[in-house]
């Protein structure tokens, strides 16, 4: 049996970013709290917190003058106002590519642009994205939605970093045909882009595919999307244990990939079990 992991999977560079400063911050200090879960992988976050970080939503229960990590997703810019008047130390581990995003609907809301977002409205970066623009803005999940938009002069489009390639190229295309002055920016993240073209390609050569990420995870899920769309034999785990073995026995040729936030231990645990068969 052969097995071919994805040289992409795992970390990207803002998730590694974020956690790096996170963990060098813990074994420093005792207590520091963080927005919501820093990133969407459970075993990750528990190790956290045994190291005494605390995830808090609700920034009114966080004490005045604590240590407060915000993820690599990024916050609306209120969220650093409301911290600030608490005197709150920042641990700012936003990705720069959401930074840029940031600045980008900054930028063209002021200018008097509408901004139209495409990406999940629940995720906490396109909510983080939002929370940037100073005017009128939307957010565009699917195609069939774009039908909704009134003609609009003047639009300034970016992605969710993590959103579909084809899906967004699609919506954009829309947007251009029934919005006027149109301007596009491309903001979904390279590694995203490297990570699904890479699992287009194994995908295609492979019986079987395995996605290893947490369920909330939306660069794993359009990496399972991806795949499954492609080897109609692709499976999503969290983890090593949720392998179903019996189902891997009879194929020769099987593919691995992983989301951004996925760590290393975890690829590699799974990886041995299917080199093992
Ligand atoms: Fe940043 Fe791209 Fe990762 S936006 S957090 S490097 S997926």
């Amino acid at each position: 049996m052969e097995l071919i992991l994805a040289k992409s999977a795992g970390f990207c560079f803002g998730v590694k970013r974020g956690v790096d400063i996170a963990d060098k911050f813990l074994t420093e200090n005792k207590t520091v709290y963080s927005l919501g879960h820093m990133i969407h992988n459970k075993c990750v976050i528990e190790k956290f917190e045994e190291k005494g970080m605390i995830v808090e939503e609700d920034i009114d229960n966080i004490p005045d003058n604590s240590d407060v990590i915000i993820r690599a997703h990024g916050v609306p810019l209120e969220v650093y106002n409301k911290l600030k008047a608490k005197n709150i130390n920042i641990i700012d581990t936003t990705c720069i590519n959401v930074q840029k995003i940031h600045d980008l609907v900054l930028e063209y809301s002021n200018l008097g642009y509408t901004i139209i977002i495409i990406g999940k409205r629940e995720h906490p970066e396109v909510v983080g994205i939002q929370g940037w623009v100073n005017g009128e803005s939307y957010i565009i999940e699917s195609i069939d939605e774009v039908d909704k938009l009134k003609r609009i002069k003047g639009v300034a489009v970016v992605s969710q970093t993590t959103f579909n390639k084809d899906k967004s190229q699609a919506i954009c295309d829309k947007v251009q045909e029934i919005c006027e002055e149109v301007v596009i920016h491309n903001t979904i993240c390279s590694a995203t882009s490297v990570r699904q073209e890479e699992a287009k390609k194994i995908a295609k050569e492979v019986d079987a595919m395995i996605v290893i990420g947490d369920k909330k995870s939306s660069n794993s899920n359009r990496l399972y999307e991806i795949s499954k769309e492609i080897c109609k034999n692709s499976i999503f785990i969290e983890k090593n244990d949720e392998l179903d073995l019996k189902f891997f026995e009879k194929f020769n040729k099987i593919g691995v990939t992983a989301g951004a936030s996925t760590p290393k231990d975890i690829i590699d645990e799974v990886c041995d079990t299917i080199a093992s068969l």
